[in-house]
């Protein structure tokens, strides 16, 4: 690992992070490790913390939280989002290099654009996390912190197994054969999370497709087939649509798809493709987005996978924290994250499978959201 330039005394000893007690997406919980006891903290050192896109609710959730926990820690924090537009990103962090920096987390748009960019980081020895997404092609990557992204891909998978009856609730297989007819989705092939959730996702349905319990009506079943470039809703919709008039009469029993945005194009498509909202196939998608949630609560989406974007912001800003001080972030993870020029030391997250059945509980009962807004 580089030598990281530490800028900034040792936090004077007696100082202690402020430990907000709020909760929710906004609020502040518990730095990660922490058993409530004193914590080095900032002296208002510039974190740079860039975010794809103001699109989607999680990543607000996601700059929010990052934000809030690293002021509450003494650090000032230029949160930037760029619109899903690749060089709105990279001049984005060449400005908080710039202005001075001395650490940056960014989620990225694409993962393999940020190599030059990342190259000033390196020379200013600015120490760079990847959040959420890996960044690829480039050795100035330090650390990264997400969920277990091919566990993710297993659980949508397996949540859409469930919802057709061919695994039980405690995951075993119910002795339903189908034949069930589903599509497959995938998500932007320039983000490296999208061919974990696809590798977890098809490695748990292909045993089904190979005995025949599940067929692809249009025989789609490649990654570069299901890809949605940049996520994007409108995209998964016209994908939908064509996949529709592809299989002509065919009924669809299930959609898996990646992410609740997608879930969404893909519930209009299907709606106004004569699908009536009580009879939808089971779809998956991911990421707990209230709009989506309430989707599940009225019987339309199936299931979402929910990672507590207050947890992730937690360890990204442990991880800058540790480094500030001179010291190694924790990690669990020093095998899966290959980014084509080294494995980045990982810290992995676990994520949950939600349905109608344990919405309240673990998005509701956990703060995450109110009932209200649901
Ligand atoms: C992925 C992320 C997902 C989802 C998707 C679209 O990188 O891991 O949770 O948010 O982007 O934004």
């Amino acid at each position: 690992m580089k030598k990281h330039r530490i800028l900034g005394a040792v936090a004077a000893a007696g100082v202690i992070a402020l430990v907000a007690t709020g909760c929710g997406r906004g609020g502040t919980a518990e730095p990660a490790g922490s058993d409530g006891a004193a914590e080095p903290g900032g002296q208002g050192q510039i974190v740079g913390v860039a975010m794809p896109t103001q699109q989607s609710e999680r990543w607000i959730a996601d700059g929010d939280n990052v934000k809030q926990q690293l002021e509450d820690m003494g650090y000032t924090v230029d949160l930037q989002y760029a619109n899903d537009d690749i060089p709105t990103q990279v001049s984005q962090i060449e400005n908080m290099i710039s202005s001075g920096a001395e650490a940056l987390i960014i989620a990225s748009i694409d993962g393999t654009t940020l190599t030059d960019v990342l190259q000033q980081a390196g020379d200013a020895d600015i120490p760079v996390i990847a959040y959420d997404r890996l960044i690829n092609g480039t050795e100035n990557v330090d650390y990264y912190t997400t969920f277990d992204n091919y566990q993710v891909g297993v659980q949508q998978a397996t949540s859409l197994l469930t919802g057709l009856g061919v695994l039980d609730e405690n995951g075993e297989e119910t002795g339903e054969t189908g034949p069930f007819n589903v599509e497959l989705f995938a998500g932007s092939p320039d983000d490296n999370n999208a061919t974990f959730f696809w590798n977890g996702a098809m490695d748990t349905l292909q045993p089904y497709m190979d005995e025949g319990v599940l067929e692809v009506p249009s025989g789609q079943t490649e990654f570069e087939q299901a890809a949605i470039l940049r996520w994007l809703p409108a995209t998964a919709q016209a994908r939908m649509e064509n996949l529709l008039t592809v299989i002509g009469d065919t009924q669809l029993d299930g959609v898996l798809s990646p992410y609740d945005g997608l879930s969404i194009g893909i519930i209009s498509a299907l709606t106004s493709g004569g699908y009536a909202t009580d009879a939808l196939p089971v779809i998956t998608g991911q990421d707990a987005e209230v709009g989506s949630v309430q989707s599940i609560i009225a019987g339309e989406q199936y299931s979402t996978i929910f990672k507590d974007t207050r947890l992730l912001a937690e360890q990204a800003v442990a991880m800058v924290d540790a480094l500030m001080h001179g010291e190694e972030p924790e990690v669990n993870d020093t095998e899966s994250y290959d980014n084509g020029n080294k494995i980045v030391p990982s810290y992995l997250l676990e994520s949950t499978i939600v349905t109608i059945d344990n919405y309240e509980e673990v998005l509701v009962e956990s703060g995450y959201y109110t009932e209200d807004e649901l």
